[in-house]
């Protein structure tokens, strides 16, 4: 993998609506909540504001709508140093938006996602997005037919680079029900699995997830699944199994998007040449670090 050079994130960029509560609410139940605001979310939006913050140029390609909310997402990408210029406006359809909840009781976050009413980055998009800048593109699974055209453009333009040249891939699958994202598995450099993905394949730990599934993964990739408190594991083509602990930050107080956070750590990590051990403790350092901080500020 290359030492160093620019980091693409493709995925989704959403409003994130967040309530902080003492503890969850009971439904039907109206009650005031400790605190609410604003902030830029989606998956691999959050892994930008982190690969920036971690000293990682970085650059965002995903789609926004007009409006409001599509000019805070925008300017809250150049606050933190994002490089949004390859973001997709459309005239019609609603920037996603999710209304999110944070337990200060348990540290958890419930999400309500809307994001049916924009188009997806397409493979035609990605094909006009000069590559030359970058060493490493990540993709979050969404529409997993496109992301595998683009990802085939990838390989394409490897060959044709010296192999100390060239682009990394890398691919997270989160969600079971998206099924055509599960194809991604064989076609990343490294591969992210959540704990959700890899109870629905049968595993009940990460350590087992990334033995079991190990198989399905490219030749010579990573394979990487993160379990919540219980930290992560890696394996690559060794065999060897990484794991490391999470790390707890002394009042748990916000766990919105640690998973994006876990994988901005271990990107800009790898990307500077460290071994899969010290890119997974320090992925899940930095992901520690932000379960105890309200959003994205200071993990750097
Ligand atoms: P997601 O946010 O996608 O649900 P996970 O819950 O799997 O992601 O968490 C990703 C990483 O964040 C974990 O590997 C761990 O290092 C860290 N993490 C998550 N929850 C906690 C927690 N309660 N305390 C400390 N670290 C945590
Ligand atoms: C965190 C996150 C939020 C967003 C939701 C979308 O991982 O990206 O910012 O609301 O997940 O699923």
């Amino acid at each position: 993998m290359s030492p160093r050079g620019r980091v693409l994130c493709v995925g989704l960029v959403c409003l994130d609506i967040i309530s902080v509560v003492d503890s969850y609410p009971e439904e039907d139940t109206d009650t005031r909540c400790v605190s609410q605001r604003w902030q830029r979310g989606g998956n691999a939006s959050n892994t930008c504001t982190v690969l920036s913050q971690l000293g990682v140029p970085c650059a965002f390609m995903g789609t926004l709508a007009a409006g409001r909310v599509a000019d805070f997402i925008t300017d809250d990408f150049s606050r933190c140093g994002v490089d949004a210029s390859l973001v997709v406006r459309h005239a019609a359809g609603v920037t996603p938006c999710a209304c999110c909840t944070l337990s200060l009781a348990s540290g958890s976050r419930t999400v309500l996602l809307w994001d049916l009413d924009l188009p997806e980055i397409l493979a035609d998009d990605f094909s006009k997005v000069d590559l030359g800048p970058f060493r490493w593109i990540h993709w979050e699974g969404r529409n997993g037919d496109e992301q595998l055209r683009m990802i085939a453009r990838v390989n394409e333009m490897n060959r044709r680079r010296d192999p100390g040249e060239a682009i990394t891939v890398s691919v997270e699958i989160e969600k079971p029900e998206k099924l055509d994202t599960h194809q991604l598995i064989g076609h990343g450099d490294v591969v992210f699995i959540s704990k959700d993905f890899a109870k629905h394949a049968g595993y009940n730990s990460a350590e087992a997830a990334v033995r079991g599934l190990y198989g399905r993964v490219k030749r010579g990739g990573v394979l990487v699944c993160a379990w919540g408190e219980q930290g992560a594991a890696a394996t690559g083509p060794s065999g060897e199994v990484a794991c490391s602990p999470a790390f707890p930050p002394p009042t748990l107080v916000d766990t919105l998007g640690a998973g994006d956070t876990f994988i901005a750590g271990v990107i800009a990590a790898l990307s500077r040449g460290q071994s899969l051990q010290e890119a997974l403790t320090f992925g899940c350092r930095v992901a520690g670090k932000k379960c105890g901080v309200q959003g994205y500020e200071g993990l750097g």
